[in-house]
């Protein structure tokens, strides 16, 4: 086999070996970026404010769109369902299980009502034409549920927990967020 053939087919090998890589990579990349993006911010309080902020992103931008947009408020509201049931999943299986074994119980149940209300906005935005002022009132409502809530945790919740009475348990927490992001991703 010539040089010239031999190049080609490594070529075409190379080109398949791409393809088979974009083809399996979507699962895979978003869990490597998960991953990428928890290592690089560590901590797992940075990590949910980090994903707080992303959220406050999303909803601003669905809030702020209008009704002409409708293919971006879509988009935009598949964007946030996803983020949001990432967050909440999180929250609700590592972060707020620690609150409680801190007494905070009632504390907890008030923040598992929000997201529950937040599940029910989504439905409601999900069943409302993106053309529809009344989606545009939803994405507000929504937003400042959302805005309320996230200051909430990081005003009051995550420093208790953080900071108080599990100090020492940051590590594990870090490393049990990152298990629950992977395994949700
Ligand atoms: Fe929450
Ligand atoms: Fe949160």
């Amino acid at each position: 086999m010539n040089t010239r053939m031999t190049g080609r087919l490594i070529g075409a090998a190379g080109a398949a070996a791409l393809g088979v890589v974009a083809g399996l990579s979507f699962g895979r990349a978003r869990k490597a970026v998960a991953k990428a993006s928890m290592a690089l911010n560590g901590d797992w309080e940075h990590q949910m404010k980090a994903e707080h902020r992303a959220l406050k992103k999303l909803l601003k931008d669905m809030a702020d769109s209008g009704i002409e947009e409708a293919a971006r408020r879509a988009a935009l509201l598949e964007q946030t369902a996803e983020a949001l049931s990432r967050h909440t999943l999180e929250e609700e299986n590592i972060i707020y299980p620690a609150l409680r074994s801190c007494g905070m119980t009632s504390a907890v149940k008030a923040q598992l009502d929000d997201h529950a209300d937040m599940r029910a906005m989504l439905r409601d935005l999900e069943e409302t034409a993106p053309e529809d002022p009344a989606w545009t009132e939803a994405a507000k409502r929504l937003k400042a549920l959302v805005y309320r809530h996230a200051r909430q945790e990081e005003q009051e919740l995550f420093p208790m927990l953080h900071d108080g009475a599990l100090g020492g348990d940051n590590a594990r927490l870090t490393q049990l967020v990152r298990r629950e992001g992977l395994r949700i991703s």
